[in-house]
């Protein structure tokens, strides 16, 4: 057992709370991690606010990376002292999806059901009761423990900030692109929603070679962080939604060949498929709360032979995509350090909460000491 911090959420819809907690030490299989940074996404804020029921008491945080400080028996791939990003899906390895090779659309991850493979949990709180981990990786903590599977080996040199956001939003903005999309070079492009995710949708279509990337926003200053990134264009998107398109067509000579709605709004996503040209492609990737529906003109879509597609953690296979991503990321072709403005304190997490709900700054990213945490 290793004492340690971390938020924890009691209560959808209440504020989390930074307790202490005991964490089991690594079984067979398992590995434990000591985090360094661990980035604050939307889907937190989701969570927090109750958009998406989750059983609790649940530890928080699913976009972080760290260091392998113990391993349990039959680890094989990782050693102590490694540096790794945490994958918030483990696929199941069974289904029809990971059979086919699609292991993002896998249904039946254990780490959706935030407990390690064989239904332990690893985390207990102060009165000895089970602590869940989020998606089976509890970042938002001093250290955790999870299958060997979802710490993937990142190269030397990856600020431990950008190796975070590698573990989400990185991964599902720049796969949304290169792998969902498959983006040809020379494409137009426009990206709805600049924050982590929409911000790293902005990257892979620079990385990929588009030829014109508007970048679309409600907040002005978000479209400069995405002038960093690579955007040729901004633009505001406010309630006038007819004005938007108008000027979005304008902007692409009839409409975006690609279009990435990364909100995870309804009104949004009607307007990243009305913007559509003939053949082209929207790419849904903001989530929205659960029962959420959306509509558009069936005719012309068929007719006009667009397309709309969704895309879940950018289509990664961590093991392969995160050091990838990370390379591209050393060679100085994904920016993902510009994505981040703020780093803090686990104690200032409720803040960020508050400013990622106004849509306040860029990525922002909970820093831990180096030290390793108390206890044996
Ligand atoms: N598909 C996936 O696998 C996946 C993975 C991670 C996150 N997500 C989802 O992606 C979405 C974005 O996440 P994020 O962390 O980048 O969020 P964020 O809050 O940092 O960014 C959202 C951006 O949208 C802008 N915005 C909000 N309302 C707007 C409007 N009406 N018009 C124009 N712009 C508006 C905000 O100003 C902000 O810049 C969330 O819904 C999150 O849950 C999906
Ligand atoms: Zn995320
Ligand atoms: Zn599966």
């Amino acid at each position: 057992m290793t004492s340690i911090r971390a938020a924890v959420l009691r209560s959808a819809g209440a504020p989390t709370a930074i307790e202490r907690l005991e964490l089991a030490a690594p079984r067979a299989g398992e590995v434990r991690v000591r985090i360094l940074a661990s980035g604050v996404c939307h889907s937190d804020l989701h969570v927090r606010d109750g958009d998406w029921p989750r059983p609790m008491p649940i530890a928080m945080g699913h976009e972080g990376a760290g260091v392998v400080d113990a391993i349990g028996p039959g680890v094989r791939t990782l050693s102590i002292g490694q540096p790794v990003a945490l994958s918030w899906l483990v696929p199941c390895g069974v289904c029809r999806s990971c059979r086919a090779d699609r292991v993002w659309a896998c249904p039946d991850s254990p780490s959706f059901r935030h407990r390690m493979p064989d239904g332990a949990s690893v985390l207990a709180g102060s009165d000895g009761v089970s602590v869940l981990s989020y998606c089976g990786i509890a970042t938002m903590a001093e250290a955790t423990v999870v299958p060997e599977a979802a710490a993937i080996a990142l190269p030397d040199g990856v600020d431990p900030a950008v190796a975070a956001l590698i573990g989400c939003c990185v991964t599902t903005g720049v796969g949304a692109v290169l792998k969902t999309a498959a983006m040809p070079r020379g494409a137009s492009v426009a990206v709805i929603g600049l924050g982590g995710v929409g911000l790293s949708c902005v990257m892979g279509a620079a990385l990929a070679g588009a030829s014109r990337i508007v970048a679309l926003d409600r907040l002005s200053a978000k479209l400069e962080a995405a002038r960093a990134v690579g955007a040729t264009d901004g633009l505001i998107a406010g309630d006038d939604h007819a004005a938007t398109v108008e000027a979005l067509r304008e902007l692409t000579d009839g409409g975006p060949d690609f279009v990435f709605e990364a909100i995870g709004r309804v009104d949004t996503v009607e307007l990243a498929i009305e913007s559509l040209p003939l053949g082209g492609t929207a790419v849904l990737v903001g989530m929205t709360p659960f029962e959420a529906r959306a509509s558009f003109g069936v005719y012309p879509l068929v007719d006009g032979s667009r397309r709309i597609l969704g895309s879940n953690y950018g289509f990664a296979d961590p093991a392969t995509d995160f050091p990838r991503y990370a390379a591209l990321h050393l060679a100085g072709q994904l920016p993902a350090d510009r994505l981040i403005d703020r780093r803090i304190g686990l104690d200032d997490l409720e803040g960020a909460f508050d400013r990622l709900r106004s849509g306040e700054g860029l990525r922002q990213v909970v820093v831990f000491d180096q030290a390793p945490p108390p206890g044996p």
